[in-house]
């Protein structure tokens, strides 16, 4: 029987029929694209229908291009030239307004990706949290920056400046928050920026539009719909993107890359694909290690960049391990996302069941087996966590980014096994170590921290807290994230210079003393 909370029933259409363009909401007249969940409405299984999204060509990528170009005019537009202090009060005016949408966007999160509800409001609200301390960090870094200092005779004073128009494309399972770990940064810091939301999680931005419009100026923040070939290709084209900020695909990064015709000039902020190994020595603390590997590899169902994709586990403690794993993930709780204590969700792409499937019996023909009983099994939007062991090389699952549920496991008698084995790897995000004895850690953590950049001790793996760097080695990642990385990874340092002599000091405390200048400037922002 259906029995979605009448709060979150579907009961009109989101027809999203206008998109940001140089400060307007400019209608859609032009074809569209339904946009559908893969959560059923009925008892009988169908997708629910949504709404639709603008299907968008190469006019409007361009009509974004010119948009973005003539707001950052050359680093004489207003935006990028505009006194930090104002450039806040225009993000403030912003959070206050998207605080009011929490409900909106929390339930559209739930359709069009199947976040569980608890999941959807922790993205809202960690989003919100992103925005403040993203605020409180550039006061401090326009503080730290607030003066002159000589050097052999030359005053200088050093802060950071924008460096152009920015892309922004975010992933679909944190369609909201990593997509605004990219765009918040991206924009405080003066850079106009073109948004193009993700395949999945489109419609979740509609109610935000009017507050993007109404708090910053004109072309500042311009939003295009429809697929990356028809819309992100030609805004590469055109050569006027100075930075590509991408969470998602690496494919999708490097035919994006591709395009632009000025290469040394495009900067590069991407989160990429990991392959994030759990290793648990033969010591560990086996229902923390349990605990930790299963919220690892299957919250969310499997789908984030940081989650658990192949867990090792000592030989001589594999069977226990493995009897105790399969048993707490059958036990693992699967509904619709606004059902109470529910763990595992529907898949938003409708295809990934299928591959999940496909990955499942390539592992069976090479030997593994399933381990728990309901592995495997699936329903029109969901396939349950098949657990495999004993997974080997010669399987897809071990080289492939999963990206859903699926946990496969391995055994290592060395430690120099899965060490190998990580260094071979062409991912290198973070790692989960499980055990106690220092005489083992110490050696393995120093070993560690050089094959990937967060080495989580007895926890699974994450991105959070945002002020904590979030990066990779080799192809997971180009840049930094964090709250305070960010502002630095969406800037440059520039800096004005004179000759410590009286005729030049005497121009600089005039420029200090009228504030005429919004960058020599001394002023706190408390
Ligand atoms: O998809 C990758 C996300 O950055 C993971 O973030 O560890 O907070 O789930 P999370």
């Amino acid at each position: 029987m259906n029995t979605i909370p009448e709060e979150f029933q579907i009961t009109a259409l989101l027809n999203q029929d206008t998109y940001l363009i140089n400060g307007e909401l400019k209608k859609w007249e032009g074809q569209t694209t339904p946009v559908f969940s893969t959560i059923s409405s009925t008892d009988a299984y169908g997708p629910t229908l949504l709404g639709s999204i603008p299907f968008m060509g190469e006019a409007e990528a361009n009509e974004a291009v010119q948009a973005a170009s003539e707001a950052y005019n050359n680093g004489q537009g207003l935006w990028p030239t505009m006194k930090v202090a104002d450039r806040i009060k225009c993000m403030e005016r912003f959070v206050e307004q998207m605080k009011t949408t929490r409900s909106e966007v929390v339930k559209l999160l739930m359709w069009e990706i199947g976040k569980s509800l608890g999941d959807s409001e922790k993205e809202f609200d960690r989003t919100v949290e992103y925005i403040y301390d993203t605020i409180t960090s550039l006061k401090e870094l326009n503080t730290r920056s607030a003066f002159f200092s000589k050097v052999q005779g030359i005053n200088a004073m050093v802060r950071r400046g924008p460096l152009g128009v920015v892309l922004c494309l975010g992933p679909y399972n944190y369609p909201l928050n990593e997509t605004f770990s990219l765009l918040i940064p991206a924009l405080i810091m003066g850079n106009p920026v073109i948004f193009k939301p993700a395949k999945h999680g489109v419609l979740l931005i509609s109610p935000l539009l009017e507050a993007f419009r109404n708090s910053f100026p004109k072309g500042a923040i311009n939003i295009v719909y429809g697929r990356g070939r028809e819309v992100a290709s030609p805004i590469m084209k055109s050569g006027k993107v100075d930075i590509l900020a991408l969470i998602g695909n690496s494919k999708s990064a490097i035919a994006l890359q591709d395009q632009h015709p000025n290469k040394n000039r495009l900067r590069l902020i991407l989160g990429l694909e990991a392959k994030n190994p759990a290793i648990v020595l033969p010591d560990a603390d086996l229902d923390l290690a349990i605990q930790e590997c299963i919220a690892g590899s299957l919250s969310f169902n499997g789908q984030r960049c940081t989650a658990l994709k192949i867990i090792y586990v000592h030989e001589s403690i594999a069977a226990e391990f493995n009897k105790r794993f399969a048993a707490k993930v059958d036990a693992l709780a699967f509904g619709n996302p606004w059902e109470k204590g529910v763990f595992l969700t529907p898949l938003p792409e409708k295809d990934k069941p299928a591959y999940i499937q496909e990955l499942i019996d390539d592992a069976l023909v090479n030997g593994a087996s399933i381990i728990n009983e309901k592995g495997g099994q699936t329903t029109p939007n969901a396939i349950f966590p098949a657990v495999l062991f004993p997974v080997n090389k010669a399987m897809r699952v071990y080289h492939e980014e999963q990206f859903g549920p699926v946990v496969p496991i391995m055994t290592f008698s060395e430690i120099q096994e899965p060490l190998n084995d990580m260094a071979e790897s062409n991912y290198g995000q973070q790692v989960s170590l499980f055990g106690k004895d220092i005489t083992t850690i110490a050696p393995l953590i120093d070993a560690l921290v050089n094959l990937v950049c967060r080495v989580n001790l007895n926890s699974s793996c994450q991105r959070g807290p945002d002020v904590f760097p979030f990066t990779g080695r080799k192809d997971s990642a180009v840049g930094t994230l964090s709250i305070h990385d960010a502002l630095r990874s969406f800037s440059i340092r520039t800096f004005v210079a004179s000759k410590d002599n009286a005729y030049n000091n005497e121009i600089l405390q005039a420029l200090l003393n009228s504030k005429e200048s919004n960058f020599i400037n001394t002023d706190y922002i408390l």
